[in-house]
């Protein structure tokens, strides 16, 4: 299955200048939902048992868990700023479009364990950069991150000193 039918352009969203890929045709149709599902865990390296599915806050839930059920890994929020009830690691990135910070809950990631990191797109890096080092900075071993997108022309990829994958590049 094509999934890349399933995403929809978007002109200046949020702000003038982006063109936002929305992912939500995709989530709304069952077999373009599972079969991105199973695609993403197509990508993931063969061998190395992941013990960790990380999805990044928001569009990074709800395929990182489908992925998570899928590897029979534990599931780890990664949460924007504030949201998190127990002690965190923060990071502060720069975004696409403006600045956030990210959080993870300190006791998310043992030390050792394979982390696999999942979020929808990989535009700048700056995202995944911040959750590849809260996983380093806990200890955990980062052997993926993976994406349904990448937008090759902002380089996210130069930031990133772990393997990656994406199912579509732009
Ligand atoms: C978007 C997207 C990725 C990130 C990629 O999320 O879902 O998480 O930007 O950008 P980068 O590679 O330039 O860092 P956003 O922060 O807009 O939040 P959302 O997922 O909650 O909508
Ligand atoms: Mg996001």
């Amino acid at each position: 299955m094509n999934i890349q039918d399933y995403i929809r352009d978007i002109s200046d969203f949020p702000k003038p200048g982006i063109l936002f890929k929305d992912i939500t045709p995709l989530l709304a149709n069952h077999k373009a939902l599972v079969s991105c599902a199973d695609q993403l865990v197509g990508l993931c390296p063969d061998g190395v048992k992941i013990d960790k599915v990380i999805g990044i806050e928001a569009r990074g839930f709800i395929i990182g868990s489908m992925i998570a059920e899928r590897l029979q890994a534990g599931f780890i929020p990664v949460r924007k700023k504030g949201k998190l009830p127990y002690d965190v690691k923060s990071k502060s990135y720069g975004l696409e479009y403006g600045e956030d910070t990210l959080e993870i809950h300190i006791d998310a990631i043992k030390a050792g364990e394979h982390v696999l990191i999942h979020d929808d797109v990989l535009a700048t890096g700056g995202t995944a950069k911040a959750v590849c080092d809260l996983v380093k900075e806990l200890g955990g071993v980062v052997v993926q991150c993976n994406f349904i997108m990448e937008l090759e022309f902002l380089n996210g990829k130069d930031k990133l000193d772990v393997p990656r994958s994406a199912l579509l590049k732009y």
